[in-house]
C-alpha cells in the first residue's frame, strides 16, 4: 500500500521524480517535515530503498532527522519499518542511516554507493568538499539527492549549486516560507512576532529565507569573508587579544568586543576567536586574560579612549605584569576600518571558522558609518588587532617578544 501524506502546496513541485531536489526558506516553513514524510513514502513505494540523512556535522543522533522520520512512520502507521538504535530498517530489507559528512573520508563515503536517496538537512552549512563527495557517491539508477536549507549567502556551496548561474540538470528547487506552511504552529508564530519586533536586522534572514544582512556600500562582503575562510590556522608568529570595552555596563548597554587575532608564519592575518561579552569591567578583563592564556598570546590591545588609564588599570589589577598595548583613536571608526577591509579584499586575512555576530557587524559597516543597531564593538576590536598586527610585518620580520606599552600601531595607517 502506498501512503498519501498530505503536502503543502509550495512543496508539490518536489513530488515528481528528479535527481536533485532543493527546498530553501526561513524557519518554520515545513522543510524538515516535508522531506521526512517524503522519505517514508519513498521507502514504502520502493521496497529495499537504502537512504542516508546527512548533515555537515552530526555530533549526536539527536541532531539528526531520525526522530522526525520515526514520528512520520508512527503518525501514518507506515508498515514494514523497524527502528533500531541508530538506524531505521525500511520495507523490503532497506535502511535509513544518519551521518555527519565531516566524519566521512574519501574512502568511507564509498559505503554509501548504491544508496538511492541522500537528504542533506541544514544544507547551508554543507562544505564544498562534502557536496563534491556526495554527488558522485549517490549514483544508483534513479537515485536522488535532496537538500533543505536556510540560505546564508550566495557563496554557500548548496546555494551556488542550485541558485548559481546554471541550475544542475534534472533538478527542482522551491522557495518556501512560514506563510505557506498550513501547520505553522501558534508557538512559532509568537516567536516570529517577537523576532520581528526585537531583531529586525536578522528577521528577513531567519524567517523569510533571505540571505544574511549586508548594508549597501558595506566595506566587507560575505563572499570575500567566505572565500578567505579556513578551518585550521597555520603556526602563528604573533597573537593579540584586542578589546574594545563598552563605556557603561548598564543593562542593554553595548557589548565588550574581544577578538583574538594573529599573524601566521605565512604572514597572513587570522581571526582565531570572538570572545565578546556583555558585563562589568571586571568581566571583560577576566575574559580577555582567559583568551590571552588560552591562545598563549603576546599581548592585549586596548583602546585608550574616554576611560583614560582605566582599562589598563583594570587589566593590571587582575594580572600585574600583563603586556598591554594601548592604542589611540584619532580618526573615525570606519576610516580606521577601511584599510583592514582592503587586506581582506586582497585575501590577506582569514577567519578560522565562522564568527556569525562579528561577520554580521562587518557587513553592516559602510564607508559612511555603521548601519547596524548599537555599536560595532566586535569590528572595533578586530580593527585594533589588525592595525597593530600589520605594521609589524611590514616593518620587519616578526619576533616573539612581549609588547611594550605605548607601542602604538600607526605605521600601516599612515
Ligand atoms: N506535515 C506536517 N504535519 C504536521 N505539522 C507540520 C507539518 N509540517 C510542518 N508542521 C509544523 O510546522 C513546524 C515547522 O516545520 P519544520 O518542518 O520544522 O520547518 P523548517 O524545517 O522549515 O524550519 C513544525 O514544528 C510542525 O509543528
Ligand atoms: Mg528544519
Amino acid at each position: 500500500m502506498i501512503m498519501d501524506i498530505e503536502t503543502a502546496e509550495a512543496f508539490e513541485p518536489l513530488l515528481i521524480p528528479a535527481r536533485y531536489k532543493g527546498a530553501h526558506g526561513g524557519r518554520g516553513s515545513a522543510k524538515s517535515h516535508f522531506f521526512a514524510g517524503l522519505m517514508v513514502e519513498e521507502c514504502q513505494a520502493m521496497p529495499g530503498t537504502r537512504a542516508v540523512c546527512v548533515r555537515e556535522v552530526q555530533k549526536s543522533l539527536k541532531e539528526s532527522a531520525m526522530r522526525l522520520i520515526e514520528d512520520k512512520i508512527d503518525q501514518h502507521k507506515a508498515k514494514g519499518f523497524r527502528v533500531k538504535s541508530d538506524s531505521i530498517e525500511t520495507p523490503g530489507g532497506g535502511v535509513i542511516l544518519f551521518q555527519g559528512m565531516q566524519d566521512h573520508t574519501a574512502e568511507s563515503i564509498k559505503s554509501l554507493e548504491g544508496f538511492r536517496i541522500a537528504w542533506t538537512e541544514e544544507a547551508q552549512t554543507l562544505s564544498a568538499r562534502s557536496l563534491e563527495m556526495l554527488r558522485p557517491t549517490i549514483r544508483a539508477p534513479g537515485s536522488q539527492l535532496w537538500f533543505s536549507w536556510n540560505p546564508r549567502n550566495a557563496a554557500d556551496p548548496v546555494d551556488a549549486f542550485f541558485r548559481g548561474e546554471k541550475a544542475p540538470p534534472d533538478s527542482i528547487c522551491v522557495r518556501v516560507n512560514y506563510d505557506g506552511n498550513p501547520w505553522f504552529p501558534a508557538e512559532l508564530e509568537l516567536e516570529r512576532q517577537h523576532d520581528a519586533a526585537t531583531n529586525p536586522a536578522r528577521y528577513a534572514h531567519i524567517w523569510l529565507g533571505e540571505y544574511e544582512p549586508a548594508a549597501i556600500g558595506a566595506i566587507w562582503d560575505r563572499l570575500t569573508l567566505h572565500n578567505n575562510r579556513r578551518h585550521e590556522p597555520p603556526t602563528m608568529s604573533r597573537i593579540l587579544v584586542a578589546v574594545d570595552p563598552a563605556v557603561s555596563n548598564e543593562a542593554g548597554s553595548d557589548e565588550h568586543g574581544i577578538i583574538v587575532a594573529g599573524i601566521g608564519e605565512d604572514r597572513r592575518g587570522y581571526v582565531l576567536e570572538d570572545g565578546s561579552l556583555k558585563g562589568a569591567p571586571r568581566q571583560w578583563a577576566d575574559r580577555a586574560i582567559q583568551m590571552y592564556d588560552k591562545w598563549d598570546a603576546d599581548a592585549i590591545v586596548i583602546e585608550r579612549n574616554q576611560g583614560g588609564d582605566m582599562c589598563r588599570e583594570v587589566l593590571k589589577s587582575v594580572r600585574p605584569g600583563l603586556p598591554v598595548i594601548e592604542v589611540h583613536a584619532t580618526r573615525g571608526k570606519h576610516v580606521r576600518a577601511e584599510p583592514i577591509s582592503a587586506l581582506y579584499s586582497l585575501g590577506q586575512i582569514s577567519h578560522i571558522g565562522t564568527f556569525q555576530k562579528l561577520e554580521d557587524q562587518m557587513c553592516l559597516m559602510t564607508s559612511a558609518g555603521y548601519e547596524g543597531e548599537g555599536s560595532p564593538d566586535r569590528v572595533d576590536a578586530l580593527v585594533w588587532a589588525f592595525t597593530e598586527l600589520f605594521p609589524a610585518i611590514i616593518k620587519k620580520p616578526v619576533k616573539k617578544q612581549s609588547a611594550r606599552r605605548d607601542d602604538f600601531g600607526v605605521g600601516w595607517m599612515g
